[in-house]
């Protein structure tokens, strides 16, 4: 399949970012959340959609040229296509001139979002313990843009 070509998230993006995030992560946001968030300075995102179908997202809040991955996702059926690997790459094609570092924290057992944050640039930077509801690690991670 030839991958869709990247889009800007918009405020009516909202309702189906919360329905893809709901399906896959136990701390989901709903469509209020998502349209909150979308409307707050510095936030922005990344879709890739196909027939009206989204199939994969990310939203990042940028505070002067720091950049927070606030969260990732792809559908669960459309995996292992290199869909986060694209938004990631229009993301940064993008903003890269604006951006010096980007940060994110991701669950310490997620292997596949660990595996493609390494292979994408970002190197691990540190643990927040107990960071999530259950009690488990986050692992810190940046992703330099800019060399200073
Ligand atoms: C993590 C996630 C966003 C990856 O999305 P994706 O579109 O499948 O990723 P890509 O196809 O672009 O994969 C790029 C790389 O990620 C890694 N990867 C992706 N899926 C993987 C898997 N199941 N196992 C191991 N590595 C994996 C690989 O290194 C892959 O490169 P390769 O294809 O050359 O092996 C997706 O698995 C997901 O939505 N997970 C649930 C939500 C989540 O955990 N988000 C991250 C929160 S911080």
């Amino acid at each position: 399949m030839t991958l869709p070509t990247p889009q800007k998230l918009t405020l009516t993006d909202a309702p189906a970012l919360a329905r893809l995030h709901q399906s896959t992560l136990a701390e989901a946001w709903d469509a209020a959340s998502f349209e909150q968030m979308l409307q707050q300075p510095g936030v922005g995102g990344w879709k890739l959609e196909q027939n009206g179908t989204l199939l994969a997202f990310l939203l990042f809040r940028t505070v002067l040229d720091e950049s927070e991955l606030l969260t990732l996702v792809t559908a669960s059926t459309h995996r292992h296509r290199g869909m986060a690997r694209r938004l990631l790459s229009a993301w940064q094609a993008e903003d890269r001139a604006r951006i010096r570092e980007v940060y994110l924290e991701v669950r310490i057992s997620n292997n596949a979002a660990i595996r493609l944050y390494s292979q994408t640039g970002f190197i691990p930077c540190g643990k927040r313990r107990a960071y999530y509801p259950d009690g488990e690690d986050a692992l810190l991670m940046r992703w330099p843009w800019q060399v200073d």
